[in-house]
C-alpha cells in the first residue's frame, strides 16, 4: 500500500463500486488463466479472489501446495516461474514470508501480475481496498475520520496496510491493545490509547484477530480467551460506548468472545459481513487493473 497514490486508490474504489452496481470488465477475446496459489489457510480471501476470477471472466487454477512439487522442494520462485511458462497471467498469492514477492516482481523472466493476498506480518493489500470501500461508503469521505485499530498489531498485515492507505487518505489512526502486541515502528500512523479511549472516540473501531500461529509458545501457553476479552475486547459494556453512528469492523475470521462479543459479530452497528461481500468487488477491481 505504501507505493499506491490517494487518487490512485480513489480511482479502484470507484471502479469496486461500479462493479458492486452490476458494471462488467470489457475483457479481451482470448483465454486469460489466472492462478491462485495459498500457502496459508484463507477463506474469504482465497473464496473471494476466485469468484471476483470467475465473474471477469477468467479460466481459474487451483494450486495445491500440498499436491504440488512443492512437496518435492521446488521453490516459490520456481512455482510461480512453471506457472508463468505454462501460460498464467496473474497469480494471487499468500505465503508467510515477509515480501515473499520482492524475487518474483524483480524477476527478468516472471511476467505474469503478483496479487498479494497477504504476506506474513508484511501487508494484506485486497483486505485493505474492501476496508476502505466498506468505510466509504458508510462516511462518504476519509477526510478526519476516527479509526481505531485494536488488537494483535504487530502481527498485523492488516494493520500495517490499512494505517498506511487511511492516513494517507486523511484519516486519523490509532491503536490499542495489549502493550507487547504494539510495534512502536506504528507509531508513525498513529497514536495508542486505551481501548476504553479508543472506543468512545473512534468512528470505525476495526478489532483484529489474535494470531496464535505467528506468536511464540509461551505467549500461547499464557494467553486467555476471557482476560483478553475483558481487557483489550469490543464487550457489549464497551460497545454501549460507542459514538451513535459509528461501525465495528473485522477482518475476520473472528474469534468470537474474545476480539468483540458473539452478540455484536452479525449487529447493526456491525459491517463484517459487509466487509466479506464487498471483498469480491474490490478484488475484481484489482484484477482488472493488473490485467489491464
Ligand atoms: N480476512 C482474511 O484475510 O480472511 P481469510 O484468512 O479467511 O482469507
Amino acid at each position: 500500500m505504501e507505493d499506491y497514490t490517494p487518487d490512485e486508490i480513489l480511482a479502484l474504489l470507484k471502479r469496486a463500486r461500479e462493479f458492486k452496481s452490476g458494471a462488467s470488465w470489457d475483457k479481451p477475446n482470448k483465454q486469460i488463466f489466472a492462478a491462485n496459489l495459498f500457502f496459508e489457510n484463507s477463506t474469504r480471501t482465497h473464496n473471494s479472489f476466485h469468484i471476483a476470477e470467475r465473474k471477469l471472466g477468467l479460466d481459474v487454477l487451483e494450486f495445491n501446495a500440498s499436491q504440488s512439487s512443492v512437496k518435492k522442494g521446488e521453490t516459490l520462485y520456481d512455482t510461480v516461474l512453471t506457472l508463468d511458462a505454462l501460460g498464467v497471467e496473474v497469480c494471487v498469492l499468500r505465503h508467510s514470508t515477509d515480501h515473499y514477492y520482492d524475487e518474483l516482481i524483480n524477476s527478468e523472466n516472471i511476467h505474469c501480475a503478483i496479487v498479494n493476498g497477504g504476506d506474513g506480518s508484511g501487508q494484506h493489500p485486497s483486505q485493505c481496498l474492501l476496508d476502505l470501500m466498506t468505510i466509504q461508503e458508510e462516511f462518504g469521505d476519509f477526510t478526519g475520520l476516527q479509526v481505531g485499530i485494536a488488537g494483535d498489531i504487530s502481527h498485523s498485515r492488516v494493520a500495517r496496510s490499512n494505517a498506511q492507505m487511511l492516513t494517507k487518505l486523511g484519516a486519523k489512526v490509532y491503536f490499542s491493545g495489549p502493550k507487547e502486541w504494539y510495534n512502536p515502528d506504528f507509531d508513525q500512523y498513529g497514536q495508542f490509547l486505551a481501548m476504553d479511549d479508543l472506543v468512545q472516540t473512534s468512528d470505525v473501531v476495526m478489532l483484529l484477530r489474535v494470531q496464535h500461529e505467528r506468536q511464540d509458545e509461551k505467549a500461547n501457553a499464557s494467553f486467555s480467551k476471557a482476560d483478553y476479552h475483558k481487557e483489550y475486547g469490543l464487550t457489549l459494556e464497551r460497545a454501549s460506548q460507542m459514538k451513535g453512528n459509528a461501525i465495528i469492523m473485522h477482518p475476520a475470521p473472528v474469534n468470537r468472545d474474545v476480539e468483540l462479543a458473539d452478540a455484536l459479530v452479525e449487529s447493526p452497528q456491525s459491517r463484517i459481513v459487509k466487509q466479506m461481500t464487498n471483498g469480491v468487488y474490490a478484488r475484481m477491481a484489482i484484477l482488472e487493473s493488473v490485467l489491464k
